[in-house]
């Protein structure tokens, strides 16, 4: 079957889990750990958003760190540096679900060319492709940071396809996050939405013909051609 497509692939929240850091957390502030870590998402992605909005740009590490530090005020608590620290690097050898290599595996067999396509920063998505073994699949990522916007910018979506040297519309994003699945779309992009959380899709748009829960579903369906997705 001759593969029409590139799948370009976010990371955090779609190959590996961000929430698992309250496991890590727990280890400091096992009471806290679980909150902790949904404020820590939350305000990561809100202060993305607003940076692109101000037209200003800080690497996704810089974002994530004072993002952690919102958390634990809002919370009443602190860390110390070297906590901190051991956070961060948690951050950059996350869990892979457990459907992430089945899935990349028949993909690639498949004949897709695929890239992993993150908000991440160099040196983070760098770290956690080689933790989460992601090079055996994907040729490498292309990283928000290389143009100085986050997503769902229209300007990353675009650079994507240009870095894949395709047009827009023969590449799928293939992500856990409605905010991201809506920005792929209106910048002429296909788009998968990998419903992890069994959760209800954002109603600022409806959401793709491609709706799935993991990987392997994907997988089956891109392999049924055009109609299956
Ligand atoms: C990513 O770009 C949206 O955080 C998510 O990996």
């Amino acid at each position: 079957m001759s593969v029409t497509e590139a799948l370009a692939f976010d990371m955090y929240g779609t190959l590996v889990d961000p929430l698992r850091i309250w496991k890590q957390l727990e280890r400091f502030l096992p009471r806290e750990a679980q909150r902790i870590a949904e404020l820590w998402r939350q305000k990561q992605l809100e202060y993305t958003f607003r940076l692109t909005a101000m037209e200003r740009y800080e690497d996704f590490e810089q974002v994530t760190r004072k993002a952690l530090d919102y958390a634990l005020a809002a919370v009443g608590c602190d860390l110390d540096r070297q906590q901190k620290d051991s956070l961060m690097a948690q951050y950059n050898d996350l869990e892979r679900f457990a459907d992430v290599e089945p899935g990349l595996q028949r993909l690639k067999e498949a004949g897709y060319r695929m890239v992993v396509f993150s908000n991440g920063s160099p040196a983070m998505l760098t770290s956690i492709m080689k933790a989460a073994g992601l090079y055996t699949y994907c040729d490498g990522f292309v990283s928000v940071d290389e143009v100085r916007v986050y997503k769902p910018s229209p300007q990353v979506y675009r650079h994507v396809a240009n870095r894949l040297g395709r047009p827009i519309e023969t590449v799928r994003l293939i992500s856990s996050n409605p905010f991201d699945v809506i920005g792929a779309e209106a910048a002429g992009m296909q788009a998968s939405w990998v419903n992890r959380s069994g959760g209800v899709f954002d109603t600022l748009a409806p959401p793709p013909h491609s709706v799935v829960r993991s990987l392997i579903e994907l997988a089956d369906g891109l392999a049924q051609g055009p109609g299956g997705q």
